[in-house]
C-alpha cells in the first residue's frame, strides 16, 4: 500500500551568522579536534535578533513554493514541525501561513528531532484522505535560544535553520509515492533529553528558563537501535528491502550516529546524505534542509527510493520511505 503524492518543491533558509568550533572553544572547554572527531560538526548557523522559527520557516516555505511553481493561495494546509515555536500560541504554522500569504488551516507538531517525519507523514495522510491536495510542510528551529551556552556537552551540537517541502496529491499511476510511515515513542525515557517550558509543573523542573538537558551517551545508544528498528518497520510497510533504498536522508545529529545506523542497515555510507558538518543538529529542520541540498546537488532523481529517518527528544523516532516523483 502507498499514498500517491509527490514532493513538488523543496527549499531551506539559514540565519546569516556562522559559529565555528574555534569560536566555541573560546566559550567552553572544548576544541575543534574534539568536536569534529566526536560529531563531525565544524560550524553551525545562529539566529539573529530578527530571526524566529516563523520567519526562517516562511523564507524556506517561499523557496519551496518557488521550486514547485505553486502560488501560496493554492496551499490547502500548513504544518510546521518545531520544538522552538515563536510562543505558546499562536502556532508557528499560523504565523508562517500569514507571512507567506496563504489562506488555509495551519497547525504545529512537536516531536523534537522527529518532528519533520511526523509532519510529513501527517501531510501524506491528509492527501491520502483527499482532504487536502497541496500541503506545505515546514521544519524550523531556533535551538540556540534554548541551548545552555555553558554546557560543553550540548552547546557544540545544535544550530538554527529551516527547511520546507510542498507535498502534492498525484494520480494513482503517476509519479511519486509515500509509503506508510513508522513512528515510535518512549515517554518513559524522556528524562534522557528534555527542555522544560513555562507550563511545566514546578516540581518537574526549572520553568522560566528552558534549556536543553541531555545524557549524550545514553541518547546515542538508544538512537542507533531505535532508528534501525524504525527503518526495518518502514521497509516492511513498503514491502521493500534495504538494498532497494537509493538514498538515506537522515536526521543530522552526529556523523557517528549516521555511520553506525548505515552499518546496522548494511548500507554503504555513500548512500547517506550528510550536511551536519556545516549546520550541526537543527532538529525538525535537519531533514528538509538536507533534502533541499541533496536535490540541488542532483543526488535525487525521479523513481529513487528515498528514506527519511530520525530520532529525538520524547524520546521519539520514525522512518518513512518515499518514491521520488
Ligand atoms: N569538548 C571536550 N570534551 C568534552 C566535550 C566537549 N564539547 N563534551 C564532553 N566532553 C568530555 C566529557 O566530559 C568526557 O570526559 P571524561 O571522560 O573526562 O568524563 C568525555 O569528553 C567523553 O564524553 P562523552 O559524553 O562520553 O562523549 P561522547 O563520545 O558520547 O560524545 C556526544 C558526546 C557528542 C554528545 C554524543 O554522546 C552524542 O552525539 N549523543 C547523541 C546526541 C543526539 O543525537 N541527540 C539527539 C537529538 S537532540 C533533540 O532531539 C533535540
Amino acid at each position: 500500500m502507498s499514498f500517491s503524492c509527490r514532493v513538488a518543491g523543496y527549499g531551506h533558509s539559514l540565519p546569516e551568522r556562522i559559529l565555528t568550533n574555534e569560536e566555541l572553544s573560546e566559550l567552553v572547554d572544548t576544541s575543534d579536534d574534539w568536536i569534529v572527531e566526536r560529531t563531525g560538526i565544524r560550524s553551525r548557523h545562529i539566529a539573529g535578533d530578527a530571526d524566529s522559527s516563523s520567519s526562517l520557516g516562511a523564507a524556506a516555505a517561499m523557496n519551496a513554493l518557488r521550486v514547485a511553481n505553486i502560488d501560496p493561495s493554492e496551499i490547502d494546509l500548513v504544518i510546521a514541525a518545531t520544538c522552538t515555536p515563536d510562543g505558546m500560541f499562536p502556532s508557528t504554522a499560523s504565523r508562517i501561513q500569514h507571512q507567506i500569504g496563504a489562506e488555509c488551516g495551519a497547525f504545529d507538531i512537536n516531536a523534537a528531532c522527529n518532528g519533520f517525519i511526523t509532519a510529513f507523514s501527517s501531510a501524506a495522510q491528509f492527501i491520502h484522505a483527499r482532504t487536502a491536495n497541496k500541503v506545505l510542510v515546514v521544519g524550523t528551529e531556533v535551538l540556540s535560544r534554548i541551548v545552555d551556552w555553558s554546557d560543553r556537552g550540548t552547546c557544540i551540537l545544535f544550530g538554527d535553520g529551516a527547511g520546507a517541502v510542498v507535498l502534492e496529491a498525484g494520480s494513482d499511476d503517476g509519479p511519486g509515492k509515500v509509503f506508510p510511515p513508522f513512528l515510535g515513542s518512549d515517554g518513559g525515557a524522556g528524562n534522557l533529553l528534555y527542555a522544560w517550558g513555562p507550563c511545566a509543573s514546578p516540581s518537574e523542573g526549572i520553568t522560566e528558563d528552558a534549556k536543553i538537558i541531555m545524557d549524550g551517551p545514553a541518547v546515542f545508544k538508544y538512537a542507533v537501535g531505535a532508528m534501525a528498528d524504525a527503518v526495518e518497520s518502514a521497509l516492511k510497510n513498503a514491502d521493500k528491502s534495504p538494498s532497494d533504498i537509493t538514498i538515506c536522508v537522515p536526521h543530522q545529529a552526529n556523523e557517528r550516529i549516521i555511520r553506525a545506523l548505515m552499518e546496522r542497515l548494511g548500507l554503504p555510507m555513500e548512500k547517506a546524505f550528510t550536511n551536519v558538518q556545516s549546520y550541526g543538529n537543527t532538529s525538525s529542520a535537519s531533514i528538509p534542509i538536507a533534502l533541499s541540498e541533496a536535490n540541488s546537488d542532483g543526488r535525487i532523481k525521479p523513481g529513487d527510493l528515498v528514506l527519511f529517518v530520525a530520532f529525538g527528544g520524547g524520546l521519539n523516532w520514525g522512518a518513512v520511505l518515499t518514491e521520488w516523483g
